[in-house]
């Protein structure tokens, strides 16, 4: 089969290798427009496309974000715009040292006659997006399934995880690496041992259907959520969300896969670098563990900069320090 691609790209697994080793992780700046005009309205900052715009140059052009960032993902919309001195933000990403990503799902809908269970889609016209993000500069992409401990079934673990491969495989195909991303949720009242057992449906359901799909698992990021109890339970200390976590994912997801990419959860910044730190340090890891945060890096920037032009250093300064927290515990 031939494909799209230039052929100075570089290989899938080198790109995935690069996103998520070497003491950095990954800056996920992709809420869609209404979660992103939520947040903005949430600070007092009237909702924009130049708010949004504004406030995404921001993080990108932070001093100092690639030693500690290897990877940004970027939503459709900030894909498109440009950056106060003319660039296209992949091109802007690109030259600070930082591969672009782009976010390609369009958000989930109930899965009928499933209790309240959730489908992510996109799948439809994903071929041809994929090719304009690739030619466009996309390094990889990102597709986030989501499950909750109350609502999650076998069917609905495999029906993600078989959008999650089609995704996947129509990633590589374009020659961009797929960020797969099953996100079993921290709401609830659940204990440990219940975020336990949905997680290990979903990475089960999830591997099964990459195999199927002949996904080349050399050339993918895994993004999963630690196992926690919820966010209203009692936390539970570090070292055991680390050792759970590691349980689960050494039952599920196969050595080929390079590098896993956690995701934040809505867990306090300090906490979970803590569980990221306490994970890195387990020995004989056969994958590399780093951050694929989106909240803990950039809430306390957004409610520093508040809107105001003023505060663009201060705000930089604060998602400077959180990017070097996350580093931090993969160092
Ligand atoms: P949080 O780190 O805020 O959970 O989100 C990361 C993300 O990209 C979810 O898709």
């Amino acid at each position: 089969m031939t494909t799209t691609l230039p052929t100075e790209r570089p290989s899938l697994a080198t790109i995935a290798h690069q996103l998520t080793s070497g003491g950095r992780g990954i800056l996920a700046a992709d809420e869609s427009i209404p979660t992103m005009s939520q947040r903005l309205e949430n600070e007092g900052i009237p909702a924009s496309a130049t708010a949004r715009r504004d406030y995404r140059e921001l993080l990108l052009t932070a001093p100092g974000l690639s030693d500690m960032i290897s990877g940004i993902i970027l939503s459709d919309e900030t894909f498109g715009q440009h950056v106060a001195d003319g660039r296209a933000f992949p091109e802007a990403s690109r030259d600070l040292g930082v591969l672009p990503g782009i976010k390609v799902d369009t958000g989930t809908k109930p899965l009928p006659w499933q209790g309240g269970a959730l489908i992510t889609e996109g799948l439809d016209g994903l071929g041809a997006r994929l090719q304009s993000y690739a030619e466009r500069g996309a390094a990889f992409a990102k597709w986030r399934a989501v499950f909750d401990i109350r609502t999650i079934t076998g069917y609905s673990a495999r029906a993600n995880g078989h959008v999650l491969a089609r995704y996947a495989a129509l990633c590589q195909r374009h020659g961009i690496v797929p960020i797969v991303e099953p996100d079993v949720l921290c709401t609830g009242d659940h204990d440990i041992d219940a975020s336990k057992r949905a997680s290990l449906v979903a990475l089960t359901a999830l591997f099964e259907q990459l195999d199927d799909a002949s996904v080349d698992l050399s050339g993918i990021v895994l993004k999963p959520n630690f196992v926690t109890p919820s966010l209203e339970a009692a936390p539970a200390p570090a070292a055991t969300v680390a050792a759970t976590t590691y349980e689960v994912l050494r039952a599920t997801v196969p050595a080929a896969v390079p590098g896993i990419a956690f995701l934040s959860g809505g867990h306090p910044t300090a906490t979970v670098c803590a569980f990221l730190g306490a994970l890195h340090a387990i020995a004989g890891r056969p994958w590399d563990v780093t951050f694929s945060f989106g909240r803990a890096l950039v809430s306390a920037a957004l409610h520093t900069w508040a809107g105001d032009p003023a505060n663009v250093v201060a705000a930089q300064a604060a998602l400077v320090a959180n990017c070097g927290s996350a580093a931090d515990a993969v160092r």
